[in-house]
Order: structure tokens, then C-alpha cells, then sequence
């Protein structure tokens, strides 16, 4: 027994190391790989390294020697004609005829565009994120791209920082089957299906744990936090059968993550068995002189891929230094064969060396097909969350109301595509004026005002023209919340609040009198604390994409019933940040002065909780009950619960699970999630939600990395979010 108790956390990790090696396999085929070692055997050493270079296009597009050479593995252009035209000079006319990797930014969509991840994530629909990325991808590869740079799975615990908008939000459960959801979507199970496109998981690793929330700021993780929170949502990435992984411009625990031999390498390669290529991020090579761990180009390159970056991404640094490193034996050449190894591999998965054009005939077809429109439709209206809905205004009718639409978001159509927009055109948008017409048709009652501006000046003169309309309408809707480009890379920000004087309208409409719906368009939690407790109906639609406009009038006017849940906290105000769901309870939670707890002067209660959203129906959860509530560490429990629509609508119910251990050999967080499960319900229907709860999945790391499965008492809630549920006490046995 004794030896058991010592042996089993080790096995654990052994048993995830080998399910880590089933994914070799899929990347690794002998066919592929004979085919590889005869290429590479008539390849010199400057072809081998030119598939490690990456450039966003041809320096000069009427010089096309670095093709010619064979000096470019990976290029970042887009369309067909285009793709075709650069393909034919790689198939042509370089000696080794090796096709070029179209490689690009698609994020949430390619050239019809899907609501923001982060917003995506807020369905909580793994299936529905599938089938978005599948999109995505098929009209990527119509248009010659074969490899994309997401997903983007870093977690993110601070609002702060702009680039929240492109992953899953905190959690690292979430993350996880989402990052696993989004690699599916793009890769399907055969790379070679030309709908398909190679995925790369970002960015490897801890971005989302920039200090300060400031963008490509250092992250200092704890080797515990980083596996127990951050890496998750990779390794489930890579257990997918990820083709790249790209790494982080960040700093982490003091190595900068481009020449980070324990993330690429050990953990990577020699822990995950990963078979696929590293790409670094943009320029990162050369930023390493910049982190001063590097104090020349040369040596930048030395240290990126000894440490297993394979691919230079736009610096020049690998083509201009690692021939020559080799050369003078500073580089071993077996690393920069395993690194053009990789690169070819995915090439030859892809069937690019079989296949390396498209059909532009395919691709006008493809891109905005009314199928594609329509997902994007379905998928936005299953991430937009209701927050607030005093008195049930919500659902507005649709008719005999007048109504104000308000702010300068109302008719917007470039901001609500989001950040990272692929190939995707403001034109194709609908606003969410242009959405309310054509559902209340032509005797609509919409008066449209901007109110304001985000950025810039707004004269009173405008926020006056919005009180007026109001005056005159029996509701107003507001429009209000972020510019596209105030999230994402570069946008972090010192203030959560509305922008501009967009506060001071909403201020203005409400003293009206005049019932407000506030609807909120931004790529990150806003401190919209005042509006919670003011207006009517709180809505937050992130940035929903190209069909932004029909689906807010779908969810606005009742024809769906929203069912999205936060996937993220909401701080009340900036103070409170990094806040999140899943912390370590200190051993004084009420130590603060006065009644307030964590702070003198606030709490640490958040605004709205992980997981919440409201619907336009009630549920009521109720009989938790727990198959066998002694749970041996490595077996399996039914935790089940009946949940009933209490309400006159019928409506999709996200039900969460959530765990704590009590007595870890390590610290352990209030409540983790473990699960959660979308149910259908009618109007008083009542349903059993069945979770599947594993022992092994119970456990942590410690402190040296190891994760251990720890015996003894446990909590387990059933709910609606991470704040409520109903709790059953448990026990971890061995
Ligand atoms: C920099 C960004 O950090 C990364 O996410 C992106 O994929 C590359 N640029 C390429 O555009």
C-alpha cells in the first residue's frame, strides 16, 4: 500500500506522457517520413534552413530570388490568385520544388467572421466553436492559406491586458476543450483535406500572465500555477494533434519563451512528444538581444533554436545566421535537420508537395457561402450574455414601440468584426441598426443617434440630441463600448470603464427616466458597475462579428433566448484586478477593517461572477446527488442533478461542476471547474444532468512539477455559475 501511495502520483504522470504519445503517431507517418529523408538527403544546408524563414510577403514582388533560392519555407499572403501565382515559382522554379506554407492570422473567422474568441467561449459550446474554426478554415484554404496562427489559447486572469479578447478567458478547464474544440475545427482528422488547415497553438507560454496586464510584459509563474492553470488549454492543443505551436513574446520565470529550452524542448518535445514545429512570434528572435539574453544577431539565432524555436517568423535572423553556426560547428546539424524535418512534415501532411494550388473558381464560391453567414449567426447569438433584466423588459415586442438606438457602436460596422479579422470586410457587417430594421420591417419606430464618440471629442450637443430621442421613445437602447482596436496585441488598458463620454450619455438617457437596455460591444470585461446598478437591462455582446446587427435583434426582440455564461469574472472596479474565480483562499478572507472583505474599501466580490449569464426563462437546480461519493483516485463517479425551467420560455441551460479538495499536499483553489453540459428545457420541464467525475483528473502539481492525485475530503457543487450551486460533501480515497 505504501508503495502504492508512493508510486501513484508518479504513475499519473506517466499515464498522461503516454496519452501525449498517442498523438506521435497521427503526425508521424512512415510513408510521410521516407518521402521527407529522400527530399532532405538532396537538400543543402542553406534550402534546409530556408524552411525555417518565414516572411509576411516578398521583401520586393518583382524580385522573386528568395523563392527561386529556396530561402522561404512560409509566407503570410492571402487569396488565391495570389497564393497560386507565389506557388508556381516554388513549384517551377527552385530546385527542390518545395511548396511554400501560406500561413495567416485566422482567429475567429476568414472572410466571414465569427464573434471574438473570447466571446465564442462565452457559449460554452465546444461543438459550435468546432464548426466555426471548420469554417474558417474552409474558406482560408479556398483562398490558399494552410496554416493558421491560432488557436490562441492563453488563459487570462486580468482584463488589463488587450489581448483577453483572442483566448477562452480564465479558466483552464474551458480553455482546454476549447483549444481542443478549435483544433478539431481547423485540422479535422486528415490534414490533406483541402478544407482543412494546420493549427498552432499561442502563445507557448504564460502570455496571459503578463505583469501588469501589459502587453509582452514578463510573466513570473510558479512551475505549479504554470501547469495547473496555464498550460492545460497546450497540452490539450497538443493532444489534438496540434501541427505548430508558436512561442510567446513573454519573458517566463526569466528566459524569454522563444529561448526556453524547458518549455520547447523538454516539456514540448521530450515530455509531450509533440511532432509537429515550433514557429517564434513576430521578430521574437531578434527581440532576444532586447531581453539582453542575446548580445548579437548570431547569437540570438544560436540560442532560439538550440532551445527548439524551428521557424523565424519575419526576423531574418535564422537566414542571415544559422548557416553559418553550423558551419563553424556552434549548431549541431541534426538540430537543424529535425527542425526542417518538422517544417516538411506538416508541408507533406498538408499534401501541399501532391497539391499546391487552389481553384479560384473554389474560393469566390467559398468565402461568405449563405451557410457560412448563418453559422456566424447561430454562433453569435449563443455568445451574447445577459446580465441584467429588471422586471423582464427584455425581450422588447416588436411592435408599438418606439425605440432609441443610441451610441456610437448602434451603426458601426469595421468595430463589431472585432480584432484580427483575417480577410473579413466592414461592408459584409450587419449593424445592429441595420439588424433591428429588418426585423421590425418597414413601420419600425428606431430612432438613431450616435450620442457620442469612443475616441475623440463628443460636443454636448450630441449627447443632448441622444436625451432628446429618448424623451421620445418608449426605450432606449445604447450602443456603447470599445473600438476594435482598444483590444488585442498592443491595447492594453489603465481604465476599465467606458471610454470616451460614453458614461456621461448613458447617465444622461437614464435620467430621463426613459427604460435602458445597455448593450456593451468590447473585448474585455468592462467595470460597468454604475449600469448594474442603474439601468434596466444589461447585455454584453463582446464583438459578435459579421452578423453582429441580426443576432442582437434575434436575442433583443425575443426570437432567441440568450443561454451564454461569462467566461470570464467581471471585476467591480480596476483595484480588484487580477480577480478570479479559481484562487487560493488565504488563512484571513475577512481580514480587512469594517465589512468589507479583501479590501478597506471595496470587496473582493466580483461584479459578476465566472459563469454567469441570465436567461429570458428561470431554472431551478435541485437533488444533487452523488453516485458514490467515496471516489477512489483512480475511478469514476455520476454526479447528477435535476434541473427544471421555472420560467414561460423554453431555453438552453449551462450547468457547471465545480470541485474542491480539501486537504492537498499543495493549496487549493475555492473551486475549480470539472464540467459542464448545455440542457434543452421547455417550460416546466424538468431534466437529469449527468457529470462524469474522474478521480485522476482531481489532482494538482507541486511545487517540483509532479502532479499528485491527493486522498481525503472534497466539495462538489452543481449550479448555474461559479457563485451558487448546490454542494455535496465527498471523499478521495485511494
Ligand atoms: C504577433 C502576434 O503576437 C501573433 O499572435 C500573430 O500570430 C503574429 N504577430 C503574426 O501576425
Amino acid at each position: 500500500m505504501k508503495l502504492l501511495r508512493r508510486t501513484l502520483p508518479v504513475l499519473i504522470v506517466l499515464l498522461s506522457v503516454a496519452a501525449a504519445a498517442q498523438q506521435a503517431t497521427t503526425l508521424n507517418k512512415p510513408q510521410i517520413e521516407e518521402r521527407i529523408t529522400k527530399l532532405m538527403e538532396q537538400m543543402s544546408l542553406d534550402e534546409k534552413v530556408g524552411q525555417l524563414n518565414q516572411y509576411r510577403s516578398l521583401k520586393d514582388p518583382s524580385d522573386l530570388k528568395p523563392i527561386t533560392e529556396g530561402s522561404i519555407g512560409s509566407l503570410m499572403e492571402t487569396g488565391a490568385d495570389k497564393t497560386n501565382a507565389l506557388q508556381r515559382v516554388a513549384m517551377q522554379k527552385s530546385r527542390m520544388k518545395i511548396p511554400i506554407l501560406f500561413g495567416h492570422d485566422v482567429i475567429h473567422g476568414f472572410r466571414t467572421i465569427f464573434p471574438i474568441p473570447l466571446a465564442q467561449a462565452s457559449s460554452w459550446d465546444p461543438a459550435q466553436v468546432e464548426s466555426d474554426s471548420a469554417i474558417a478554415a474552409k474558406e482560408a484554404a479556398s483562398a490558399g492559406v494552410r496554416w493558421t496562427f491560432a488557436p490562441m489559447v492563453d488563459i487570462a486572469r486580468d482584463p488589463r491586458w488587450g489581448r483577453i479578447s483572442e483566448g477562452s478567458g480564465e479558466d483552464p478547464y474551458l480553455g482546454a476543450a476549447l483549444a481542443a474544440a478549435r483544433v478539431r475545427g481547423f485540422q479535422g482528422t486528415d490534414l490533406s483535406d483541402p478544407n482543412k488547415i494546420a493549427a498552432c497553438a499561442k502563445h507557448f507560454a504564460a502570455y496571459g500572465a503578463a505583469e501588469g496586464g501589459r502587453d509582452y510584459n514578463l510573466a513570473d509563474v510558479s512551475i505549479k500555477t504554470l501547469r495547473d492553470i496555464y498550460l492545460p488549454p497546450f497540452q490539450a492543443a497538443q493532444l489534438s494533434g496540434v501541427a505548430t505551436f508558436m512561442a510567446s513574446f513573454n519573458d517566463l520565470n526569466g528566459v524569454p519563451s522563444t529561448a526556453n529550452r524547458f518549455l520547447l524542448d523538454e516539456t514540448l518535445r521530450k515530455e509531450w512528444r509533440f511532432q509537429g514545429f515550433t514557429v517564434s512570434d513576430w521578430d521574437s528572435v531578434r527581440e532576444l538581444m532586447l531581453h539582453s539574453v542575446a548580445a548579437t544577431p548570431e547569437e540570438a539565432a544560436y540560442k532560439a533554436i538550440i532551445a527548439r524555436t524551428d521557424m523565424d517568423m519575419k526576423g531574418d535572423i535564422y537566414i542571415n545566421h544559422l548557416a553559418e553556426l553550423v558551419m563553424s560547428a556552434k549548431v549541431p546539424m541534426w538540430i537543424v535537420d529535425d527542425s526542417a524535418r518538422r517544417v516538411l512534415r506538416i508541408k507533406f501532411l498538408l499534401g501541399l508537395f501532391d497539391n499546391p494550388y487552389v481553384d479560384p473558381a473554389r474560393e469566390k464560391a467559398t468565402l461568405l457561402a449563405p451557410d457560412h453567414l448563418a453559422a456566424a449567426r447561430t454562433s453569435a447569438q449563443k455568445s451574447i450574455v445577459l446580465l441584467k433584466n429588471d422586471n423582464n423588459l427584455l425581450p422588447l415586442p416588436k411592435t408599438g414601440k418606439r425605440v432609441a438606438l443610441i451610441g456610437p457602436l448602434a451603426d458601426d460596422k469595421a468595430n463589431m468584426l472585432g480584432d484580427w479579422i483575417a480577410d473579413g470586410k466592414a461592408d459584409d457587417a450587419v449593424t445592429v441598426l441595420a439588424g433591428f430594421r429588418e426585423k421590425l420591417g418597414p413601420d419600425a419606430q428606431i430612432t438613431h443617434v450616435k450620442g457620442a464618440s469612443i475616441l475623440g471629442d463628443t460636443p454636448q450637443a450630441d449627447i443632448d440630441a441622444a436625451v432628446t430621442a429618448a424623451k421620445n421613445s418608449d426605450v432606449a437602447v445604447l450602443v456603447l463600448g470599445e473600438t476594435a482596436t482598444m483590444t488585442g496585441e498592443a491595447a492594453s488598458r489603465a481604465y476599465l470603464d467606458l471610454p470616451g463620454k460614453q458614461q456621461q450619455l448613458l447617465e444622461a438617457v437614464h435620467a430621463t427616466g426613459v427604460p435602458v437596455v445597455l448593450v456593451v460591444m468590447s473585448g474585455r470585461p468592462l467595470t460597468i458597475t454604475w449600469a448594474q446598478n442603474n439601468v434596466n437591462a444589461i447585455v454584453y455582446a463582446w464583438f459578435l462579428g459579421t452578423q453582429s446587427g441580426h443576432a442582437l435583434a434575434d436575442v433583443l426582440f425575443g426570437d432567441v433566448n440568450p443561454s451564454a455564461k461569462l467566461p470570464v469574472t467581471f471585476p467591480r472596479t480596476i483595484g480588484q484586478v487580477p480577480l478570479y474565480y479559481n484562487y487560493l483562499q488565504s488563512g484571513r478572507p475577512n481580514a480587512p477593517k469594517g465589512d468589507t472583505m479583501g479590501y478597506i474599501d471595496e470587496t473582493i466580490a466580483p461584479l459578476y461572477p465566472f459563469g454567469f449569464g441570465l436567461s429570458y426563462t428561470t431554472y431551478q437546480y435541485s437533488n444533487l446527488r452523488v453516485a458514490n461519493s467515496k471516489l477512489p483516485v483512480n475511478g469514476q463517479t455520476k454526479v447528477l442533478i435535476d434541473i427544471r425551467n421555472t420560467g414561460q420560455r423554453a431555453g438552453d441551460e449551462i450547468a457547471q461542476l465545480f470541485v474542491r479538495v480539501m486537504s492537498g499536499s499543495t493549496s487549493r483553489p475555492v473551486r475549480e471547474l470539472r464540467g459542464f453540459r448545455r440542457v434543452t428545457l421547455a417550460p416546466g420541464e424538468i431534466k437529469t444532468v449527468e457529470f462524469t467525475l474522474s478521480g485522476a483528473k482531481l489532482g494538482a502539481h507541486n511545487f517540483e512539477g509532479v502532479y499528485v492525485v491527493d486522498p481525503g475530503a472534497m466539495e462538489v457543487w452543481v449550479g448555474p455559475n461559479s457563485a451558487e450551486g448546490q454542494s455535496a460533501k465527498m471523499e478521495l480515497v485511494r
